[in-house]
């Protein structure tokens, strides 16, 4: 087997065998300059982007694990309220917190406002082939000196992250590396964020990962259910289009189950099934060894919570997939049980009695209904956005190429939006690329 690494190509590179060759083969690649034509190049500077982007709306909060301070012992029994998050502007950000250094103020997973969806165009193999993909898109801010912590996506869609402006450091790590991550459920417990450079070079090459940086204009192609920790490696903003997602890949996420390292490996192979192709005679025995315990009975959320895991823990066991822990580590079994309970109790998975089959898994969401439709044309026309940027919306958040294509999940995300900060209008024209 080839040693996992991140490949490299141009902008022009990208073919119509991207999938084929990146996508289906989980094949992590750089894209230099993939959005180097399109007028978000502007924003690749300070000042472009606030000429851009700067009256878009960010959600200004805590980064996540200084999020989970908050829920520490000492911190409740302090008394002290955490920071309520708070809406803002680009400009904001920038002049409040960007140049702050170890500011741990952020924006994170902030739905993608219209500011930059008017701006590119999604990749043509970001677009949904199959009536299963959805597209989620996202968008990052940090100061220099933050970083996301290592942790793998339950979602279990295909990413293509993307770098505004300011440079990020990605290091990803396929599963096989979980030992040397020592992982409580989707969070690794190594913190690459405090090793030295060369340290952090070691130890990625160590742990059999891989480390690249994206600038301004470049992409990372990251498959599903990779370990990846991102590094700001100055004040910088990048976007995420979440792709490519086939049904199977789709039950086994977070949409039914929370992931620790034993269903990530189990589930990883899952995401090569092509669009449109059935899962092989393995895949398939996995599918139905799942879904029998999946239909089960049980007397509470928990029970069924720890059935599932010792499923999935039993299906990599039984796979060859449980390789030794390194041996200066010690199982964090105790930890991940605390963790997992404080994650069940924010969610509604594992609800007993619900039950499924892979005929069910295998139908798509169905359309958009009558009364969505007119929902939405009236919320359009108050959102007063002209057929253009109708249309840029419609493409680049759903790959859609209008309304009437929406799915019903679609159509309901796309209402929200419209009556959401991020739906507005920008208020200027984006100024042309030969105005500069
Ligand atoms: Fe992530």
């Amino acid at each position: 087997m080839a040693k996992f690494h991140i490949a490299e190509i141009t902008a022009a590179e990208v073919d119509d065998r991207f999938w084929e060759k990146y996508v289906l083969a989980r094949q992590p690649v750089v894209i230099r300059g993939i959005y180097a034509d399109e007028p978000l190049a502007e924003a690749a500077t300070l000042d472009g982007a606030r000429r851009l982007l700067g009256q878009m709306p960010v959600l200004i909060q805590d980064e996540y694990t200084r999020q989970i301070d908050y829920t520490r012992k000492e911190f409740v029994e302090s008394e002290e309220k955490p920071p309520e998050p708070k809406l803002g502007t680009l400009d904001e950000y920038l002049d409040g917190y960007g140049t702050q250094e170890a500011s741990r103020k952020v924006v994170t997973e902030w739905d993608l406002p219209t500011d930059v969806l008017r701006s590119f165009t999604i990749p043509e193999f970001c677009r949904p082939t199959t009536d299963h993909h959805s597209l989620y898109l996202h968008s990052f801010i940090a100061g220099p000196q933050n970083w996301a912590h290592l942790h793998f996506d339950m979602d279990q869609r295909h990413v293509l992250l993307a770098q505004i402006f300011g440079s990020k450091g990605v290091a990803l790590f396929p599963p096989s590396s979980s030992p040397w991550l020592h992982p409580f459920g989707n969070f690794g417990s190594i913190s690459l964020q405090v090793m030295e450079p060369e340290e952090r070079r070691r130890f990625v090459e160590l742990a059999g990962g891989a480390y690249t940086v994206i600038h301004p204009t470049d992409a990372v192609y990251i498959p599903p259910l990779l370990w990846h920790y991102l590094d700001y490696l100055d004040l910088g903003a990048s976007f995420n289009v979440r792709f490519g997602r086939n049904p199977y890949s789709k039950f086994l996420s977070v949409e039914n189950f929370l992931a620790d390292q034993y269903l990530q490996a189990v589930a990883e192979p899952f995401a090569g099934i092509a669009p449109g192709a059935e899962p092989s005679a393995g895949q398939r025995a996995v599918l139905e060894e799942v879904i029998g315990a999946f239909n089960k009975d049980y007397d509470s959320r928990h029970d069924k919570y720890r059935a599932m895991r010792q499923v999935f823990r039993d299906l990599h066991k039984s796979q060859g997939l449980t390789p030794e822990l390194p041996l200066f580590l010690f199982p964090l079994d105790e930890e991940t049980d605390f963790y997992d309970e404080m994650r069940l109790n924010s969610n509604f998975l594992y609800r007993p009695g619900v039950r499924t089959s892979l005929e069910q898994i295998a139908t798509p969401e169905p359309p958009a209904s009558p009364a969505q439709l007119q929902s939405l044309d009236k919320a359009v026309s108050a959102a007063d956005y002209g057929p253009e940027l109708l249309e840029k919306v419609l493409f680049n958040k759903f790959g859609k190429d209008s309304l009437a294509g929406l799915d019903r999940e679609e159509a309901s995300r796309m209402l929200a939006f419209l009556r959401s900060p991020n739906g507005a209008r920008p208020a200027a024209a984006p100024a042309a690329r030969g105005d500069r």
